[in-house]
């Protein structure tokens, strides 16, 4: 049985009693995969854990509970949404972990998939037509890029503090026992049983004979083994041996070019995360390539330039100018991001103050600029992902986003390894001006060429308030990731709102191209209507993103909200 509670009761006995919390500290939680409560929203002043699935979540807190600090938790979460979370959570995909720990050190890890050595900037063009084919690079094996999670979850042990072996057991057990699973999952299951058929050779453990529904067990004891091997040989228990000859055989099987030196080559990047200001926040995020960075810089730079607190929350005022900011970014996003690793990208520039007042000095507040006339700034120098957001009683902030692309990756589950590869290719500009299926548009710079990392839109993220831990925040959502985590911090920081709201109030979102701002179903149609005066053209979708956000609600104590568009879960003690 799952069901749903909005509110803290779990939590509020060891608010109101004040030994609750040193009681907590060493006792294990008990998880019953059988039978759990969705939380959305918690509170504490010693550790919180938001994810996109309550037995994740259940698992980080009794890390951190048993003495395990954020990072250990970070692995611990990340690999239990491996197994409850199979549209997202992944071994088989990549990621980004950036985080801040108490003594004032920050780490930015980027395991994002790389292109196969023997991919080309035109694989996916037919020779015949001399059109991009789209159908080859989201789905099926030719869509995807060696991974890096396992790597990447190694790469952040040298941060932790308890061992592996004991921070993948959850997991482990997760798979071989397995968990029932929500109505939500039952119906993304059924709903991708065709492309599940289609792309595997075997019948992957995700279809069921007569389709799922909600109370239904997933037991997963192919994945089990694969978990298994990795806790007994490391990131080599993926990269090497069985697992790897399992990849490589899925591969040759069905036209997949990822080869066993390019599983053995992967490298995961300790870069240096992208800082900057906001209003008297400070904000720490992922840099290249991961976009989210250079974007929030650029987009909140420009705002802070504007009394955007003074035009009110959700007002045709307000809205308006976000969009055109967001408007000039994606343009520049489409133009210059890319790999760093290959690409010369010229970032200084694109956040510097001269570069942005110029960029938005044709913003007229009465109209909509044309996205076909906006083009890239001129430079002289040359729906599936998911998010973690963790913090302990240490101070220590670990924001994670994993990725496995589309909605269950490439839907290609490694047969005998029970685990599904991502679709990330398709992140790259497959050709010049065409769009992935995020309609993000590119060229030269997010080319495809081997070894090469996707530009992605993945940004964990956190903010500092006078140098201590005040927000810790990211979100899925493909484009729309950037948006989604500048609007969750416009809404704390000028709009003044709590967790709850911040994540869960109606959003929007303009990427430059299409020319339009999508809106979520609920919200006002009153702006929208002043909008369409203006100019814009309104585009009605479905909600997006399901963002992870802890933020300090006073002294000592935090709030964490789980966004109410899935099946997501916050905890707190
Ligand atoms: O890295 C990226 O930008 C994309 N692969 C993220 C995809 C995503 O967020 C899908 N979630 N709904």
């Amino acid at each position: 049985m799952v069901s749903l509670k909005c509110l803290f009761t779990g939590i509020i006995l060891c608010l109101t009693n004040p030994l609750a919390h040193a009681q907590n500290i060493g006792r294990k939680i008990k998880i019953n995969p059988y039978h759990y409560t969705i939380q959305k929203d918690a509170e504490g002043k010693n550790g919180m854990v938001v994810c996109a699935h309550t037995l994740a979540a259940k698992v980080g807190m009794d890390i951190l509970m048993q003495g395990g600090n954020a990072v250990d938790a970070a692995i611990a979460v990340q690999l239990a949404l491996a197994v409850v979370y199979p549209g997202a959570g992944n071994l088989g995909g990549g990621g980004f972990m950036v985080a801040r720990f108490g003594d004032g050190k920050r780490i930015a890890l980027d395991f994002r998939e790389v292109a196969p050595a023997g991919a080309t900037e035109d694989m996916y063009v037919d020779k015949k037509t001399g059109e991009a084919n789209l159908q080859l690079s989201q789905e099926g094996h030719l869509a995807c890029g060696v991974p890096g999670t396992v790597a990447g979850l190694f790469a952040a042990m040298k941060y932790a503090k308890l061992p592996f072996e004991k921070l993948i057991r959850p997991a482990i057990a997760l798979a071989d026992k397995g968990f029932v699973i929500s109505e939500r999952e039952a119906n993304a299951l059924n709903s991708t049983a065709d492309e599940f058929r289609k792309n595997n050779t075997s019948l992957p453990v995700f279809v069921r004979q007569g389709g799922w529904k909600a109370g239904d067990t997933l037991v997963q004891k192919e994945l089990a083994r694969t978990l298994t091997r990795i806790q007994r040989d490391g990131a080599k228990g993926f990269y090497e041996g069985e697992t790897a000859k399992m990849i490589v055989d899925e591969m040759k099987n069905s036209g997949g070019i990822i080869s066993f030196a390019d599983l053995k080559n992967y490298k995961f990047e300790e870069r240096v995360p992208d800082e900057f200001d906001y209003r008297g926040y400070h904000i720490i995020t992922m840099p290249l390539p991961g976009s989210g960075g250079v974007l929030l810089h650029q987009m909140l730079k420009m705002l802070e330039a504007r009394p955007i607190a003074s035009y009110g929350f959700h007002t045709a005022k307000s809205v308006q100018l976000i969009t055109e900011v967001e408007r000039r970014a994606y343009a520049d996003r489409s133009e210059y991001l890319g790999d760093p690793d290959f690409i010369k990208v010229p970032v200084k520039t694109l956040v510097s103050d001269t570069y942005l007042k110029e960029r938005m000095a044709d913003y007229d507040s009465a109209h909509a600029s044309m996205s076909a006339a906006i083009k890239p700034g001129y430079i002289k120098e040359s729906d599936q992902t998911t998010h973690l957001s963790i913090i302990d009683k240490d101070g220590n902030c670990v924001s994670v986003t994993t990725t496995l692309n589309g909605t269950y990756g490439s839907k290609c589950v490694v047969a005998g390894a029970g685990f599904l590869l991502n679709n990330e290719m398709d992140d790259f500009s497959v050709q010049p001006g065409v769009p992935n299926q995020y309609g993000a548009v590119g060229g030269e710079a997010n080319a495809i060429a081997p070894h090469k990392r996707m530009l992605s839109s993945m940004s964990p993220t956190i903010v500092l308030k006078d140098d201590k831990p005040f927000m810790v925040v990211g979100t899925p959502g493909g484009t729309t990731i950037i948006t989604s985590v500048l609007q969750s911090i416009i809404n704390v920081v000028d709009f003044g709102m709590n967790a709850h709201d911040a994540v869960n109030e109606p959003k929007f979102h303009h990427q430059w191209l299409p020319d339009q701002i999508d809106v979520e179903k609920d919200f006002p149609a009153d702006v929208c209507r002043q909008l369409q005066d203006m100019g814009y053209k309104i585009n009605e979708r479905k909600p997006w993103s399901h963002t992870e956000l802890i933020k300090l609600k006073g002294g000592t104590l935090y709030e964490a909200a789980a966004d109410k568009r899935g099946d997501d879960d916050a905890e707190g003690y």
